[in-house]
């Protein structure tokens, strides 16, 4: 077999086909993913829930085509440095309506102004949680329809790389989701205001390390793993309610124990914090660069109900998914096996596997396992 040579990378860098050169083993010691398994989306889910933030993977030599292995950024800037050479143009994947361009304006001065908000709270100024509060509202504002929400979201992650984008998209979908939960509005408030500033403590953390490419040591691992406390004691003394600020604290706990910075389990855990572990994950999962251009929302839902139960909140869980399900009833889709069809019905009880007519065909997904939607159209 061919030589190759170790390297360790974060977990965001991580492809589809990557060959692991060591186990993965999680934190409680139990063995994840062993040594020599091609990766999957369903490893990098897995990896994600349990918060690996590093591997170490085979680097085989030579390298046949030094643009297969890179990540859409990295494509998109070699492709700006070898003019000609896109043959896969990742733009092409971005919707031309009139509704997504506006989102995508309003979007970027939104993020931008949520930046200055955060570095300046980080610099110790008081915190205005009304016009924190405002942006995220703006932006939802902005959608025509609030389903529109999750593929907007999905091609804005290809569009736009900055940092913040994360914290905006994690405070809409605390928005949405508040809705969902039927929450009074004081508390979907207070719920949006924790997604925008949930990674805050961030700020605090040397950014070199932050946005370092490479291989990370395992003290700069412990110091990124600081900023959900480091989150807190920015927010501590300021006057915003203390739901806020535990949703902070506790937005990488998880519910066997297994997160951090406590190890908190189960109802030691405040309902924002188990709310931000779903909506943080479901978002640094749909983001990671392998999902950019095949995105099915139904994988991802069933991988979240495939593994993530006994890690994240069950009930909250359960009511998001379903949710999310539910906003792609009457949409076309591909299954499978290249079929094309449209979503009839959503399980309650399964929603990654809903009813689709093909033609005059009912096919329910539920007994049919060997079948899957491959993409909404
Ligand atoms: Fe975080």
């Amino acid at each position: 077999m061919t030589d190759y040579t170790r390297k360790r990378i974060s977990v965001n860098q991580i492809k589809i086909h990557m060959e692991l050169a060591e186990n993965v083993i999680a934190p409680n010691g139990m063995l994840l993913i062993p040594k020599d398994t091609s990766i999957t989306e369903k490893h990098i889910f897995r990896m994600n829930l349990y918060q690996i933030l590093s591997v170490v993977i085979k680097e085989y030599s030579p390298i046949i085509d030094a643009t297969e292995t890179l990540t859409v950024q990295e494509r998109q800037d070699y492709n700006k440095e070898h003019p000609g050479s896109d043959q896969e143009s990742i733009v092409a994947y971005e919707p031309k309506s009139i509704n997504y361009q506006n989102f995508k304006e309003t979007f970027v001065q939104v993020e931008s102004s949520v930046k200055n908000e955060l570095l300046a709270i980080s610099d110790g100024k008081s915190i205005d949680p009304e016009r924190l509060i405002k942006s995220t509202e703006t932006l939802m504002g902005s959608l025509r329809l609030k389903s529109e929400l999750f593929n907007y979201m999905n091609h804005l992650r290809s569009d736009i790389g900055h940092t913040y984008v994360h914290s905006l998209n994690v405070s809409m979908l605390c928005n949405i989701f508040g809705h969902w939960l039927k929450m009074p509005s004081d508390e979907i408030e207070d719920l949006t205001l924790a997604g925008l500033v949930h990674d805050i403590g961030k700020t605090q953390i040397d950014q070199a390390i932050l946005n370092k490419p490479g291989r990370l040591s395992e003290e700069e691992f412990i110091t990124v793993k600081q900023h959900a406390l480091l989150g807190y004691n920015l927010l501590k003394d300021q006057d915003i309610p203390e739901r806020v600020k535990q949703g902070v604290l506790m937005h990488h706990e998880r519910n066997d124990g297994s997160g951090y910075p406590f190890g908190l389990k189960g109802d030691s855990i405040s309902d924002f914090g188990k709310i931000l572990a779903i909506l943080d994950t479901y978002d640094a999962m749909t983001s990671n660069r392998t999902y950019h251009q095949k995105f099915s929302p139904f994988k991802v839902i069933q991988m979240f109900e495939q593994e993530s139960y006994g890690f994240l909140d069950a009930r909250f869980l359960y009511i998001f998914l379903e949710n999310i399900a539910h906003n792609y009833l009457g949409e076309s889709v591909r299954l499978s096996d290249q079929r094309k069809g449209k979503i009839i019905f959503i399980h309650n009880t399964s929603p990654s596997k809903p009813i689709v007519q093909v033609n005059q065909e009912i096919i329910d997904l539920m007994t049919s396992p060997h079948l899957a939607i491959e993409e909404i159209l």
